[in-house]
């Protein structure tokens, strides 16, 4: 069964029966991991361009293709690219369409993956567009919760942290709609509050709602979501300083429960490190989640899964 799209740019295009098979994708991956490498994508090649910083996204797309037999083409830091020179992301789309089988790209701008699919040539995946979405790492943020609850409803999520800037709660909220019973309770300084479109959207889809301004509002979910502050997004550094380290969870907050904590990492000080020993810490679970996720997310899309 194919997915209902070919190019992945926003969790909004994600059906409930997508979100399964991606699910169910995922999870045969991971089995097939322990296999050792596939011949899934074999001759297939990723243009992978990451015109933004990462760790996880990027190793987790180029290492999920080199295990499905496949290779990796790459591009880094729009200074060492043709962009810097001028050159539009339609134009270095079409250029990477005709020698990749399958495009990554996260790019600085909100918008970037839109214009990107007008042109490509191959399915294309947003890897992050500015604050705007970050599709892959919401699905493997749905994997996770699936992997250590069994279940994606009926279940109480906290959002912490940078809700404004933060691409992976906006793509995370979303995907959560689709499921029922979903409670979600959103705690931010009120300058970095989650942009209202999302807030609307997950209104109409019947998630509760709630809110609170100190990191004791969300001890009480299934799962602690903590956020960086996107120091990248602001202007003016003294204001970054102010909030950056508003919330900060640490093991005293998680004596006697049973939360998880997830983030979608770097952290830089808001999860203290003696929390990373706990069975609650599940961030560095998650990242490696990514891998099984993306190989799925790849294989659908080539036709291959
Ligand atoms: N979670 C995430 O997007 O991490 P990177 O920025 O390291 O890719």
């Amino acid at each position: 069964m194919p997915l209902s799209f070919s190019h992945l740019i926003s969790t909004e295009q994600i059906s409930r029966t997508d979100a399964e098979l991606l699910l169910q994708t995922a999870a045969s991956m991971e089995e097939e991991l322990k296999q050792g490498v596939s011949d899934r994508l074999r001759g297939k090649v990723l243009a992978s361009l990451f015109y933004e910083p990462s760790t996880r996204t990027r190793l987790s797309f180029e290492t999920a293709m080199l295990r499905l037999g496949g290779q990796v083409v790459t591009a880094d830091g729009i200074q060492f690219s043709s962009m810097y020179k001028g050159e539009t992301i339609e134009d270095t789309i079409r250029m990477a369409g005709g020698y990749g089988d399958i495009i990554a790209m996260r790019h600085p701008e909100v918008g970037s993956a839109a214009r990107a699919v007008t042109v490509s040539p191959v399915p294309f995946v947003n890897a992050g567009d500015g604050p705007g979405e970050h599709p892959t790492q919401a699905l493997l943020d749905l994997y996770t919760i699936q992997k250590e609850f069994g279940r994606t409803q009926d279940l109480h999520i906290a959002m912490v942290g940078d809700l404004k800037f933060g691409r992976t709660v906006h793509s995370l909220s979303v995907l959560l709609a689709l499921f029922p019973g979903i409670r979600v309770t959103l705690i931010s300084p009120s300058e970095l509050h989650m942009p209202e479109h999302i807030v609307s959207l997950l209104r109409e889809k019947g998630v509760a709602l709630d809110s609170g301004d100190s990191i004791e509002a969300g001890l009480h979910a299934d799962v602690i979501y903590m956020t960086r502050v996107q120091k990248e997004r602001f202007a003016d550094v003294a204001e970054y300083e102010r909030l950056k380290l508003r919330f900060i969870l640490q093991a005293d907050h998680l004596k006697g429960r049973k939360a998880i904590v997830m983030h979608p990492l770097p952290r830089v000080g808001e999860i203290s490190t003696d929390i990373d020993t706990l069975p609650n810490a599940a961030y560095f679970r998650q990242a490696h989640n990514g891998v099984p996720m993306r190989m799925g997310i790849m294989a659908l899309l080539l036709g291959a899964a």
